[in-house]
């Protein structure tokens, strides 16, 4: 077949089972709210926990830092593109963490990419969640092609996990989860697997994307909360969910970060962040630092929809999982028009049939959207108990 019949068909193909994709012009307002479509509706689908991405004193340091070098980098980071703003934050970023040093990537996604592989060759065992995120999943096959064996234990499945330590037959072992997972909001037992690198001297490496800021007193991440940050080896976070800017980062013993720093190649081959958005992440962190009540309001968000719902929530993530595409497309319509932001999780970002909202919570909602919030998820939730009746 020929490309343009085969193109029509791919499309064809993911329209049939209600899995195209369209991006739509959102406009913020808030910290909640958006333009979309000419309605004004409160979002619940920001990763932005900390309403961060738009405080003042980060536009203020934006701002100023664009004056001064316009986007700046002009060249990877080892060629021309590290500034004293690039450095500032991978020390900043290496404290927030607990490590000896870090070192800053282009995306989350990038990071997870770079390091795998950095990290892995025939000798190596990699074990890695069932649900871990896309990039961790990518970058699992980029280490397998190096000759790592990589093995996917069922999610948050310790005695699995465990038995394949006890077995595998590399040289070295590397454990890669999540702390939050980002479609369900539940947290990796880290307590057990940091027992269990230690027993099977295996190199822990913990996704804190959607940690950092969230758990923590000092917004260190899940890491820092259960006090396992000396055992775990690499943390990995994102600059894009509750710092509100864009970038990643790896964090660990200088060693290991300077063997990163060499090798992986979405950090050698790629251009180095932008100042302006360097400054808004380090503006991002002194200000989490200094207002400690954004975290506190987030947790009290988190209580309101536990109690209000009835049904524990462990994460500002709260996953409705309502099956297949179709009822997803339907009730992110139905948020729509009771003023509400919410779009529909379909495959591949989760797994099939389990199509859902995806619900996450921000330190600047107020109580009264939260309460709009209940409101249509109890309609959904009867409208869906009825259907599964019928
Ligand atoms: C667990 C996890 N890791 C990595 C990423 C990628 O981060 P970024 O958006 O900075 O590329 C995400 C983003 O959704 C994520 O949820």
């Amino acid at each position: 077949m020929s490309w343009t019949p085969w193109v029509a068909l791919q499309l064809d193909l993911l329209a049939q089972r209600n899995l195209i994709r369209e991006r739509r012009i959102v406009t913020p307002l808030s910290g909640t709210e958006v333009l979309d479509r000419e309605a004004r509706l409160v979002t619940f689908s920001s990763n932005d926990y900390l309403g961060l991405a738009s405080h003042p004193d980060v536009r203020a340091a934006i701002a100023s830092a664009a004056a001064e070098y316009g986007n700046g980098p002009r060249a990877s980071p080892l060629v021309l593109g590290h500034t004293i703003y690039h450095q500032r934050l991978e020390d900043r970023l290496a404290t927030l963490a607990g490590k000896d040093r870090a070192v800053l990537f282009p995306t989350g996604f990038a990071t997870n990419l770079g390091v795998l592989p950095a990290l892995a060759d025939e000798d190596t065992a990699i074990f890695s969640d069932a649900l871990n995120h896309a990039s961790i999943v990518d970058a699992c096959r980029l280490a397998k092609r190096q000759g790592a064996e990589v093995v996917i234990y069922p999610h948050l499945d310790i005695e699995a996990l465990e038995r394949g330590l006890r077995t595998h037959r590399k040289a070295r072992a590397l454990i890669i989860t999540e702390s939050v997972f980002s479609m369900d909001g539940d947290l990796a037992p880290l307590v057990e697997l940091t027992r269990l690198k230690s027993t099977h001297d295996a190199l822990l490496l913990v996704d804190e994307s959607h940690g950092t800021g969230v758990f923590g007193k000092c917004g260190g991440g899940l890491t820092e909360h259960l006090g396992v940050q000396r055992e775990v080896d690499l943390f990995i976070g994102t600059l894009s969910k509750a710092l509100g800017g864009l970038g990643g980062f790896v964090a660990g013993a200088a060693p290991l970060i300077a063997l990163i720093l060499n090798r992986a190649r979405t950090g050698i081959f790629s251009t180095a962040l932008p100042v302006p958005v360097v400054a808004g992440v380090l503006a991002a962190i002194d200000t989490a630092a200094r207002e400690p009540e954004r975290q506190i309001k987030l947790h009290g968000g988190m209580q309101r929809l536990e109690v209000a719902l009835n049904q524990p929530i462990q994460s500002p993530i709260v996953p409705i999982v309502l099956g297949d595409e179709s009822r997803a497309l339907e009730a992110a319509e139905q948020a729509r028009q009771s003023g509400l932001h919410l779009v529909a999780i379909r495959p591949p970002t989760v797994p099939q049939h389990t199509s859902r909202l995806r619900v996450t919570l921000s330190a600047d909602h107020t109580p009264t959207q939260i309460d709009q919030l209940v409101a249509f998820l109890k309609k959904v939730r009867d409208g869906n108990s009825a259907k599964m009746r019928r």
